[in-house]
């Protein structure tokens, strides 16, 4: 397999409105990420995929763009992007600008001119549809609650948004269309960005008529043709957010030789904590060997025609301790551990703001406090459709995106040192415990953790390219694989419980001559069996004789 620096590279992602506020606004902002970049180097990241900031009238955070070639005025201006990208360039660090191209905001020019009339110039830049038998074409519906179809008195027809009624599908059918999403790729390709991240790009095929929303007949054509009007030609990383892909689609996207992109997002394992054929609100508890099978499967999915990401959380996801780790008794451990195990494998591993920290969910005591389009539109349907305000809440403190997007906490100051003004979201009342500055001052915290995983990655090849095996598949306690690369070994066993456990070493690990490569728990160990205490995560490394 070819190398690519995306190979060794660990991302950052930055939710901007949430990350650090330079104003007093009570709203994150590019020269509070910029005041940040010295902290982020610390950490030892290479890439930072940074949520959108264009302009936007800010119905779904930024995901509605109306200018795709300006910065939010929330956030600054042209010349702090253009800041921020040299100072991070400075330090090493490239970065990823979030492509939301399956849909723009109804404020963008594109679609103030389509609603217009029906025959002018930008209508069929978007998707329209008359009413039949005078209501909305078919059942398809938004991923925020409700139908797909809005309509449009003015002009008489429906238009389609796959999100909010603000946030209309663009027409990848339409050769324009296509054509206006690479020109402002290349707008940003020549600013000197590292790639992008591609929002719900398994959207773009789509067959509406036909209910098809993902994986539509002609998504790898566009995507081919994107590849080569943009940043083929350009040693960027593309990753795209496709949850709809298997093996077989995520090698399509990302097997070198298609030229589509460098790997995608896949959440096979995001959906195990769901009742199957459900929502993500309707909870089930997960069960470890399901995770195993699922990260296992796709460990091994790829030889030199793929590659992985590896995440456990983003600005969508509950945040990852409190979701698959223990954040009450064990949130150290735990965080740690999850650490462990997702560093140790065989991809691109991405890190959410305040991860390194092990920031948990929030539990806000009323709807009011929340502030995410799908939380509140969740909340009112399930209301409406008679399901108990307790149970609802449940799932929100479980599932909601606004867990993922509390203000980043700085410090045990007002605010977590987030704002000096009223965030925009309540910051999670933890920040005097979970905080950076008291995590920078802890030679045992779990920034440092991260630091030294992070580290590991660029010096241990086997990291990178070492092959993966699950061990003991069927244990309900202990996850433990173990990587194999050029006659070195590496083991990986963490124990996802809060009980006690134990491991038995394989017979060819040497008991003299291996390295513990990184441990959260001082090592017990008798004849070749580890005791592993709740959350214990060990890595251990050796050459073969
Ligand atoms: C993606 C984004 C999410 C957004 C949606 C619509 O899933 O990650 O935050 O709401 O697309 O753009
Ligand atoms: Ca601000």
């Amino acid at each position: 397999m070819e190398k690519k620096w995306w190979h060794t590279s660990v991302v950052y992602q930055i939710y901007p409105r949430s990350f650090m506020d330079s104003n007093g606004d009570g709203i994150g902002d590019i020269p509070g990420i910029i005041g940040k970049l010295d902290y982020l180097k610390e950490l030892g990241i290479d890439v930072i995929w940074l949520s959108p900031v264009f302009k936007s009238p800010n119905d779904d955070n930024g995901y509605d763009i109306s200018d795709y070639r300006d910065i939010m005025d929330d956030f600054g201006t042209m010349a702090d992007m253009e800041e921020l990208l040299k100072q991070a360039k400075e330090r090493g660090i490239v970065i990823l600008m979030d492509l939301v191209a399956n849909h723009t905001s109804d404020e963008h020019a594109w679609f103030v001119e389509a609603r217009k009339s029906r025959d002018n110039e930008y209508r069929d830049y978007y998707i329209w549809r008359d009413p039949v038998n005078g209501h909305e074409p078919n059942g398809l519906r938004s991923t925020f609650s409700g139908s797909a179809w809005e309509w449009d008195e003015a002009t008489g027809q429906y238009y389609l948004h796959l999100f909010s009624k603000k946030q209309p599908d663009l027409n990848w059918e339409n050769p324009k269309v296509r054509e206006e999403i690479w020109d402002l790729m290349n707008f940003w390709i020549d600013k000197g960005i590292g790639g992008f991240r591609m929002d719900m790009i398994e959207l773009i095929g789509k067959l509406p008529d036909q209910e098809i929303t993902a994986n539509g007949p002609k998504l790898h054509e566009y995507i081919r043709e994107m590849n080569e009007h943009t940043f083929g030609s350009r040693d960027l990383l593309t990753v795209g957010e496709c949850w709809g892909a298997d093996i077989e689609i995520a090698k399509q996207y990302s097997n070198p030789a298609n030229h589509e992109l460098s790997m995608i997002f896949q959440f096979e394992h995001i959906g195990l904590d769901q009742q199957p054929g459900k929502e993500k609100w309707d909870l089930k508890p997960l069960v470890l060997s399901d995770l195993k099978r699922t990260l296992s499967k796709w460990q091994t999915a790829f030889h030199g025609d793929g590659w992985n990401s590896l995440f456990w959380n983003n600005h969508d996801l509950p945040r990852a301790v409190s979701r698959f780790g223990d954040d009450k008794n064990y949130r150290k451990e735990s965080a740690k551990m999850l650490a462990t195990l997702l560093h140790g494998m065989a991809g691109t591993p991405y890190i959410y703001q305040g991860e390194e920290l092990g920031m948990t969910n929030v539990r806000f005591g009323t709807i009011e406090e929340y502030r995410d389009i799908e939380t509140l539109n969740m909340y009112h349907e399930r209301l409406n459709a008679g399901y108990e305000e307790s149970d609802i809440m449940k799932s929100i403190y479980a599932k909601g995106r606004d867990n993922a997007r509390t203000p980043m906490q700085w410090d045990d100051s007002g605010n977590a040192g987030f704002t000096t003004g009223t965030p925009w979201i309540a910051v999670n009342p933890n920040y005097k415990l979970i905080n950076a500055k008291s995590a920078l001052e802890d030679p045992n915290s779990i920034f440092y953790y991260y630091k030294r995983l992070i580290a590991l990655r660029r010096q241990y090849d086997i990291l990178v390219y070492g092959d993966y095996e699950l061990l003991a598949p069927e244990d309900e306690q202990i996850f433990a694989y173990r990587r194999n690369l050029d006659g070195e070994s590496l083991i990986v066993a963490c124990n996802f419980t809060d009980e006690s456990s134990s491991f038995e070493l394989p017979e060819d690990l040497p008991e003299e001559g291996r390295e513990v490569l990184i441990e959260n728990y001082e090592e017990e160990i008798l004849h070749g069996v580890v005791k592993m205490k709740p959350y214990e995560a060990r890595m251990y490394h050796w050459k073969q004789k």
